[in-house]
């Protein structure tokens, strides 16, 4: 904005200046400059400041102009996938997963989001995820599927370098499920589907049926070809989740990550969902994440994590035995079960102890 700012009073006293000026020599001068020669003079100068001003908002455009390109380049300088989605491995997954010392940070981020993570699970846990937010949960599962990828340290599927791996294999492979998930204008069953070739209708039903979407789906007034409008207005947020739970499960995938899948609903459509989780989880690795821990009660393993740390990993009676945060955690969220060990916790933590 300087040279607009700096030329506009210019061309301002300029133009009144020069009238004054000349004004008062056409006056009190017998010079040559009469009054007639002072309004030819202004409307000259008037084609001389114009251009000048208009190259001062020129600059500016060409700043404008710069800044945006800055922007579109960092998008399409980013690298792209291409090498990663066409080359590397196409194993058959089992859905063992190990992280090796990973540490990743986000672009412009000053801290890592992860920080020397460490652990280790065999094919078939259900492993849920626990922490404060922003303690690194949903970027083990971005890793996990591939999206970020210069992380250091190793991250193996069934003992494979992932960065080996071709990435559309993996994330072909690989079911998620987000808190809120983009249904399309289309019916039931190309949601279910969603665009997957060699899918047949028979998979969308025992999918629907395995998330516990069938029920609902069967009442709606066209079964699986009911129309979905986009944004979904004629469904409700757990019949939503159930859909795209269907649609994650269809490809059969080894590996199932659900991130805070279950935070939006009602208790209801909570129980819903976690009623089915264990069947769901027959013959797959399941990655849960959930602030609410009463839903992660059923997995084989939970682990806790803390600033990008893994902290602890066990069962839920080892955590509330042995791992001050989770029980911490635990307690907060279901005072009821409120031993007195939790008493001496709460000295630590005033805000708790309100309303007890
Ligand atoms: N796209 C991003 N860019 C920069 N920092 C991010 C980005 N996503 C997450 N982070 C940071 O990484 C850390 C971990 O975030 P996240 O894994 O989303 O936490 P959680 O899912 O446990 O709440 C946080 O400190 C967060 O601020
Ligand atoms: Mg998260």
């Amino acid at each position: 904005n300087w040279p607009a700012t700096l030329t506009m009073p210019l061309q301002r006293y300029c133009s009144y200046g020069a009238v004054t000026l000349g004004a008062y020599i056409a006056l009190h001068s017998n010079s040559a400059l009469d009054a007639g020669s002072v309004a030819g003079f202004m409307l000259l100068g008037g084609r001389v400041a114009g251009p000048l001003v208009s190259l001062a908002s020129v600059m500016e455009d060409v700043q404008k102009a710069q800044a945006s390109i800055e922007h579109v380049a960092w998008v399409l300088n980013r690298p792209n996938e291409k090498q990663a989605l066409t080359h590397g491995l196409r194993p058959r997954f089992e859905g063992a997963i190990e992280f090796d010392e990973v540490t990743f940070k986000y672009e412009g981020a000053k801290t890592p989001a992860l920080d020397k993570m460490s652990f280790k699970i065999p094919a078939g846990t259900m492993l849920g995820l626990v922490g404060r937010s922003g303690s690194g949960k949903s970027t083990v599962t971005r890793l996990l599927q591939g999206i970020n990828r210069d992380y250091s340290g190793a991250i193996k599927i069934d003992g494979t370098d992932m960065r080996e791996i071709n990435l559309r294999h993996l994330r072909k492979s690989f079911g998620m499920v987000l808190q809120d998930n983009f249904l399309f204008r289309g019916s039931v069953r190309d949601n279910i589907i969603s665009g997957r070739p060699g899918l047949s209708f028979e998979d969308a039903v025992s999918a629907a049926r395995l998330a516990g979407a069938e029920e609902f789906i069967e009442r709606l007034p066209n079964g699986y070809d009911t129309f979905i409008q986009e944004g979904s207005p004629n469904l409700s947020g757990g019949q939503k989740q159930r859909l795209a739970i269907a649609r994650a499960l269809v490809s059969n995938p080894k590996v199932l990550i659900l991130d805070e899948a279950t935070s939006a609903l009602d208790p209801e459509s909570e129980a819903l969902v976690n009623a089915n989780i264990q069947r769901i989880g027959k013959g797959r690795t399941m990655v849960i994440v959930s602030h609410r821990l009463s839903s992660l009660l059923d997995c084989d393993l939970i682990m806790v994590l803390d600033r990008g740390r893994t902290i602890d990993i066990g069962t839920h009676h080892e955590l509330v035995e042995r791992c001050a945060i989770y029980r911490h955690l635990w307690f907060q969220q279901n005072r009821h079960l409120d031993p007195e060990g939790f008493e001496n916790d709460a000295k630590n933590s005033p805000a708790l102890t309100q309303g007890r």
